[in-house]
C-alpha cells in the first residue's frame, strides 16, 4: 500500500524518490506482546525466524516476543549471532537457516544491525547468493519473505525503510542492498522495549535519529512529506532525549517521545536520504568497526558546520524549535552550538575517542565520497572536503 506521493518544488527532487512508505505500522507502547503474533500469524504459516540481538538476552523481551509468536499457533525457530555493523557472512548464514528450517516470514527483534541483517535474510532466503550480488537497487528476482520489524533501539529507522548496511569483510567497506519489496511488511513500534537500553545505548541511538533528520532536512532530496517529519523529530528529540537518557526505565513520557521520533527520523531519511555525516560514519564503520551511532555523534556537528551558508535556511527554520526563539541568520550559529551541547550534554565523546589513526583518514575520505548518499549533500562533496573535516576534528 503505498501511502504518500508528493510532487516536490525543488528542482533536485526526483520522481523517483516520490515519498512511499509500503509498511503497515504502529507506534503503541506494548504493542510488541499484545499484537506481534497475530500480525506475524497474518503473513505467515508453520514456522516463523526470530532473529533478536544477543544484547537482548538479559531482557524479557525475546520470550515476550516468542510467546506471543507462539499463542498465534507459530513455530519459532530462534536465530541470533548478528553482529554491531552486521556482516555478509553472517547474513548469509542466517539465510541458509531459514532456508533449512522452511520458515515463511522472519522476525528482527533489535537494533538497527539486527533490523538490517534481518532485512538482508529475508531476500537472501529466497534468492540464494551472496550479500555481494545484490549491490545496489532491486538487483534480486524473488520477493523476499515477509518480514516483521520490531526496533529496540531509539536511532535505527530500519523499521520503515527499504536499505540494509552491511559490513563487506572481503573489502572492508560498507554495502548497501535495497529494493522497493525489502521494506517491512509490518512495523511494531514499541517504547516499553527500551526500558532495559543501558544509557549509553540510549544516548548514541537516539543521536543517531537525530543525525537522520537532520540530514534528511538539510539534504538536497528534502521534500515537503520528509521535511515535516524531520521537524518534529528534530524537536522531540531537543526535548526528551536528555530526560530519557537520566531515566530510560522510570520516564515513561521520555522513552515514548524518543522512540516515536526514531521512527519519524526513519520515515524522513527513509524519503529525502542521509548525506555526508553518515558517509563518512559508514566509511568509518566499514574500516575500524567503530559503533554507527557513536561516530554520527562526533561527527554530527562538524559536518553541519562545514556546509556554512548551504543550510542557513534550515538552520533558521529549525531555531525556533531547538532555542525556543526565531534566531536572525547570524545566529545560526547558535543553532549548531545547541547540537553540540546536546551531543555533550548526553554523555557522547568527541572524535578522538574513537581514536581513528590520522593515517587513514585518505582512505575514510574517499570512502565517503563513493558513498551512495554523497549526492544528496546540501554542497557537492569531493574526498578532499571529507579529508578537510576529518583533520579538522582529529586535530
Ligand atoms: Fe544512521
Amino acid at each position: 500500500m503505498i501511502v504518500g506521493c508528493f510532487v516536490a518544488s525543488k528542482s533536485v527532487y526526483s520522481p523517483a524518490m516520490a515519498f512511499r512508505v509500503p509498511t503497515r505500522l504502529t507506534i503503541e507502547p506494548g504493542c510488541c506482546a499484545a499484537r506481534l503474533g497475530g500480525e506475524a500469524a497474518l503473513l505467515a504459516r508453520g514456522a516463523v525466524a526470530l532473529i533478536s540481538d544477543d544484547g537482548l538476552a538479559a531482557t524479557p523481551w525475546p520470550e515476550v516476543a516468542h510467546e506471543s509468536l507462539r499463542q498465534a499457533g507459530l513455530t519459532v525457530c530462534r536465530l541470533g549471532g548478528v553482529e554491531a555493523n552486521p556482516r555478509a557472512t553472517t547474513i548469509e548464514q542466517l539465510a541458509e537457516k531459514i532456508r533449512q528450517n522452511q520458515c515463511t516470514a522472519v522476525v528482527g527483534l533489535g537494533g538497527g544491525s539486527v533490523l538490517d541483517a534481518t532485512k538482508a535474510a529475508a531476500m537472501l532466503a529466497t534468492n540464494g547468493g551472496r550479500c555481494a550480488d545484490y549491490i545496489g537497487r532491486d538487483r534480486y528476482s524473488r520477493p523476499p519473505l515477509p518480514f516483521l520489524a520490531v526496533p529496540t533501539t531509539c536511532g535505527t529507522g530500519s523499521e520503515v525503510t527499504w536499505v540494509s548496511v552491511i559490513s563487506d569483510e572481503a573489502t572492508r567497506r560498507k554495502i548497501s542492498v535495497k529494493g522497493e519489496s525489502m521494506f517491512p511488511d509490518r512495523a511494531l513500534v514499541d517504547a516499553d522495549l527500551l526500558a532495559s537500553l543501558p544509557p549509553s545505548m540510549v544516548a548514541a541511538t537516539g543521536v543517531d535519529a537525530l543525525t537522520h533528520a537532520l540530514e534528511a532536512y538539510t539534504g538536497k532530496a528534502a521534500n515537503p512529506a520528509s521535511d515535516a517529519l524531520a521537524l518534529r523529530a528534530v524537536e522531540t528529540l531537543f526535548r526528551y532525549l536528555p530526560r530519557a537518557v537520566a531515566d530510560i526505565a522510570g520516564d515513561s513520557e521520555a522513552r515514548a517521545a524518543v522512540m516515536e521520533a526514531s521512527t519519524l527520523a526513519g520515515l524522513a531519511f527513509g524519503n529525502a536520504d542521509v548525506g555526508p555525516v553518515h558517509c563518512l560514519s559508514e566509511a568509518l564503520g566499514g574500516l575500524f568497526d567503530v559503533p554507527h551511532g557513536l561516530t554520527n555523534a562526533v561527527l554530527l556537528a562538524p559536518v553541519l558546520r562545514s556546509h556554512g551558508a548551504s543550510i542557513e535556511r534550515q538552520l533558521s527554520s529549525l531555531a525556533p524549535r531547538i532555542l525556543g526563539r526565531p534566531a536572525p541568520t547570524a545566529a545560526r550559529g547558535e543553532v549548531l552550538s545547541a547540537i553540540e551541547e546536546l551531543v555533550k550534554e548526553v554523555g557522547l565523546p568527541t572524535f578522538s575517542a574513537l581514536e581513528i589513526p590520522p593515517t587513514a583518514f585518505e582512505e575514510v575520505a574517499a570512502a565517503a565520497e563513493a558513498n551512495g548518499s554523497n549526492p544528496s549533500s546540501p554542497r557537492p562533496m569531493a574526498a578532499g572536503d571529507y579529508l578537510a573535516i576529518l583533520t579538522a576534528v582529529g586535530r
